[in-house]
This record gives structure tokens, C-alpha cells and sequence, in this order.
């Protein structure tokens, strides 16, 4: 017990604002303390239960004497059941100008097309189950300003196995697989930070892509902006997780 009495989802915050909010010390510095916090977190950390019985959605849990006041279980004594989710379904923790907090939970066999994270960073801890993951990087380096809707591209990751537990991973505008689809193996649950934030507004959109391999050059493609699946979408659940107490500068990484 290091004393330090914050939950784990206060901790990644204060992280995050420490590294992604400008004027703060930490910059890209603390990224790798940040990467840490990420690394350490469960879904009772955020109040996601995926084993829970019953039907989908929010429901209260007592927590056991034996409970630990610091434990996940007993900080997030309201926890949402994913068990009957059959849509992608997004949790929002937190947004700012800087950086977002959510869990994309999929049912089974669900994917998440591919898609870009324009001059973005993208931290992402699987929380539970299992996905496989393929990515893309651009060719050329992406532009200064404004979103960019096709171009030749490099694969960086073919099918990858994603299994929790496992360490969280970082993709970056220039590498790591900045463009990438996403498709559950099993029930699955990938809590995602985002900095900055997707913004229509400040050219950072969010942009679906088909891809078609380049047949004379084995490892590129060509990806051209498309719609999405008819029919797809991506549905929203409350979060209710420990409460995040936002801006503050109480404590010391
Ligand atoms: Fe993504």
C-alpha cells in the first residue's frame, strides 16, 4: 500500500493530464509512468464487469466486507454489465481539449472498420477477452494540416492476437500502426485514450478506409476513405466507474 489513495482511473487521469495538457512539466517524459498506469488497469477499474449475470447494463453491487475500501471492486460499487452487449458499444469516461478517456466494449465477431487517428496519440489497454488487430502506416508522412482520405500505405500488423491480460500499447501519427480495424475474438473490452481528441472542427475526423493490396509490392496497399458497413454503429453506455475528479493538481507523480 503506497498510501496514495486515489482509484487506478484517477491515476491514469492525472497521467494523462500531466503528459497531453500543455504547460504541464511532464510532457512526453512522463509517458512511459503513463503507459504504466495504463498497463495496471482492469475492468472493475472502470466499473465494466463482463462476467456479471443477469441482463445488459448498469447494476448496483455491494461490495464484501472483505472488501478492501481501495479495491477496484469497492471503489466501483456500481458496475456495468456487458454480458448481453451485441453492438460495439462505447463507454465515455472523459473529454477535454487535450486528451479522451472511453472503453470500446465489443461483442464477439464484432469489428471496428478500419480507421485513422489524425496527427493523434493513441494509448489502448485491452481490458478482457481477446481481438485481432491489423494496421496500417502511411507511406509518406502525414500532413500538417487537414485530414487526409487516402494514399499508399505500409502494413504494420496482419491479424495480430491480442489476449488479456497484456500490457497496454501505443501508436503514434508517424508509427505503431496509426490506422488500423479492430475485430473481437471473444467478448472484449479496450479502454482507449486518445491525444487529442478526434475533432471535426480542428481537421482532426474520424476517417474509415478500404484497403486494396498493391499485388506487385507484398506489404503495401492502397486506402481510399469509405463509407461505413451499412448498417453499422457504434452505441453509447453510461460510465459508472469511480468518479474522476478532473484538473487538479494535488498530487505528485
Ligand atoms: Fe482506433
Amino acid at each position: 500500500m503506497d498510501g496514495d489513495r486515489r482509484s487506478k482511473v484517477q491515476r491514469l487521469y492525472d497521467a494523462c493530464d500531466a503528459v497531453f495538457s500543455p504547460g504541464k512539466q511532464g510532457g512526453g517524459r512522463q509517458l512511459p509512468t503513463l503507459k504504466q498506469h495504463a498497463d495496471g488497469m482492469e475492468a472493475a477499474d472502470v466499473g465494466i464487469d463482463a462476467d456479471a449475470g443477469g441482463e445488459q447494463g448498469e447494476s448496483e453491487r455491494s461490495s464484501s466486507s472483505s472488501d478492501d475500501e481501495t479495491s477496484p471492486r469497492a471503489a466501483a460499487r456500481r458496475v456495468l454489465s456487458t454480458r448481453g452487449f451485441t453492438r460495439i458499444t462505447y463507454v465515455h469516461i472523459h473529454e477535454c481539449d487535450d486528451f479522451s478517456m472511453g472503453v470500446f466494449c465489443f461483442p464477439a465477431g464484432a469489428t471496428l472498420p478500419l480507421h485513422d487517428h489524425p496527427r493523434m496519440v493513441v494509448l489502448s489497454k485491452l481490458l478482457y477477452g481477446s481481438m485481432r488487430v491489423s494496421s496500417y502506416g502511411w507511406v509518406t508522412a502525414p500532413r500538417r494540416c487537414g485530414p487526409r482520405k487516402g494514399g499508399l500505405a505500409k502494413v504494420v500488423a496482419v491479424d495480430e492476437l491480442r489476449e488479456a491480460p497484456c500490457k497496454a500499447s501505443a501508436l503514434f501519427p508517424r508509427s505503431g500502426g496509426n490506422i488500423h480495424t479492430l475485430t473481437a475474438v471473444t467478448p472484449c473490452a479496450l479502454l482507449d485514450v486518445l491525444a487529442p481528441p478526434y475533432s471535426e472542427a480542428l481537421g482532426r475526423p474520424s476517417t474509415y478506409f478500404s484497403d486494396t493490396p498493391v499485388p506487385a509490392v507484398p506489404g503495401l496497399a492502397v486506402l481510399e476513405e469509405s463509407d461505413l458497413p451499412e448498417g453499422f454503429r457504434v452505441v453509447g453506455a453510461p460510465y459508472v466507474g469511480p468518479e474522476l475528479i478532473v484538473d487538479m493538481d494535488l498530487y505528485d507523480y
